[in-house]
């Protein structure tokens, strides 16, 4: 079983681009896959989770080609053949993998089919919730059943059906369970709403503008008319800021520290994590310089002593993958962190809220468990010991993040799941562990 090793590290000074942005990965193959021509996607998360929606699109009729890899994980650089929303049927049931968006969003896809498929994934994402999309989209007029030993959970087997529209309020703030009814809707017949109770991030909105298809935004009521077809186009993914955050936080704590993270998505549905660590006294300048569609931009981040800080109720769908490395930063920081109002994380890949409960105290950190989130005193030093991921690769990330501050060894198990959202964290991680000159260096994905 892989495993990091970490050691405190005194000095951070370097320029990275982390790989491309996961969620936009997904939505680029599925609508790439939907559009009615041949589409280049730029910078694709060579992801497990991102690969197994492309196999999925490719099972379903939309073949690839691979124009540049990372080698050792996939395609970095591909042309889709869009299928002019007609998909085949599946020889196969599709697997998910680890990935509820895959899930979720692939189900919305075909939810609407001729033909009937299958879903299905790893222990933990047959876990997960998904009667959130099985109950609105089966208002929809779908056929899905949730055949997991859970009730409610995958494996998904998703009868023929037709859609009829219609609008539905999301009792969660959730992006995937968003995108999955707009998904659906885009099959249906008439015009399917949407309404978030709070604002998630908006990817699949800005990727349908991309592709010609239209939203209509009204509050948090979003609308899609049935029937259009994704026009096709190229895409440049963007770097992943839910990746960027594990070395934003390293270089945040560390005063003296500088990092310069280039290309990275700046999507305001997605940047309250760099609002935190400015609230915590991190000095920060985060610059745009491709502001069309998706906004992608330079951040510049120095280091400085923390302190603690709030998280708003309203922040939270806004930074819900970063609370992992967030409450590190919080154990690190003088004073006390508060986060409430972050249920969902229960049911992430593991239960975030005690997975992360769990490994801050094994490092000697004070923290408060609540159903709804945790609060942190921070300031109490940190110091190595074994620590497990639970398969869960934000856990995994946001301890070898700790690791850099605490004493002695902090050694991390499995940790393979980090390829599920960032191929070659461990050479990054490396780098950082073995900066020893004074000279910067640079990273590449
Ligand atoms: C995602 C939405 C978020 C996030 C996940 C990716 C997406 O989940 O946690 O990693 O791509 O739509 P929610 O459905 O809770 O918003």
């Amino acid at each position: 079983m892989s495993e990091f090793r970490v050691t405190a590290i005194s000095k951070l000074h370097a320029e990275f681009t982390v790989p491309g942005d996961k969620s936009m990965s997904h939505r680029a193959a599925i609508l790439g896959g939907l559009s009615n021509g041949v589409c280049v996607i730029r910078n694709f998360l060579p992801s497990e989770d991102c690969c197994n929606t492309l196999n999925a699109m490719q099972a379903l009729g939309a073949s690839c080609e691979i124009l540049d890899e990372l080698a050792g994980y996939g395609p970095l650089n591909l042309r889709i053949h869009g299928q002019s929303m007609r998909l085949s049927a599946p020889a196969a049931a599709l697997d998910c993998g680890n990935s509820g968006t895959g899930m979720r969003l692939l189900a919305g896809m075909l939810a609407g089919q001729a033909f009937a498929s299958e879903l299905y994934g790893d222990a933990s994402l047959s876990s997960r919730p998904m009667n959130r999309i099985t109950v609105p989209l089966g208002q929809m007029g779908a056929h899905i059943e949730c055949r997991g030993d859970k009730p409610g959970c995958a494996p998904l087997v998703i009868q023929p059906a037709k859609l009829r529209p219609i609008t539905y309020e999301m009792p969660v703030a959730s992006a995937q369970v968003k995108s999955a009814i707009l998904l659906a809707g885009l099959f249906a017949d008439g015009t399917t709403t949407v309404i978030q109770p709070a604002a998630t991030r908006d990817h699949t909105e800005r990727m349908l503008a991309a592709f010609h298809v239209t939203t209509r935004q009204l509050g948090n009521a979003i609308s899609i008319d049935g029937g259009q077809i994704p026009a096709a186009c190229d895409f440049t993914v963007p770097g992943d800021i839910s990746s960027a955050a594990f070395w934003l936080v390293a270089a945040a704590a560390l005063p003296g520290a500088r990092l310069l993270l280039t290309d990275v998505g700046l999507n305001p549905t997605r940047t309250a994590i760099l609002k935190v660590l400015s609230r915590m006294g991190a000095r920060m300048l985060d610059v745009v310089h491709h502001a069309q569609g998706e906004p992608i931009g330079n951040i510049e981040i120095h280091g400085a002593p923390l302190k603690g800080t709030t998280i708003l109720a309203s922040e939270v769908p806004n930074l819900i993958d970063e609370i992992p490395v967030i409450a590190v930063a919080a154990a690190l920081a003088d004073g006390r962190t508060v986060i409430r109002n972050a249920r969902e994380l229960r049911v992430k890949e593991t239960d975030r809220i005690s997975t992360v409960v769990n490994n801050l105290r094994a490092m000697g950190a004070v923290v408060e468990e609540f159903d709804d989130g945790m609060e942190i005193h921070g300031g109490h030093p940190l110091h190595g010991t074994q620590i497990d991921s639970f398969g869960d690769h934000r856990i995994a990330m946001a301890f070898a993040i700790a690791g850099l501050f605490a004493t002695g060894e902090t050694i991390i198990r499995n940790t393979a799941c980090v390829n599920t959202s960032y191929p070659g964290f461990a050479r990054h991680l490396d780098a950082i562990l073995q900066q020893r000159s004074n000279s910067d260096f640079t990273l590449r994905p």
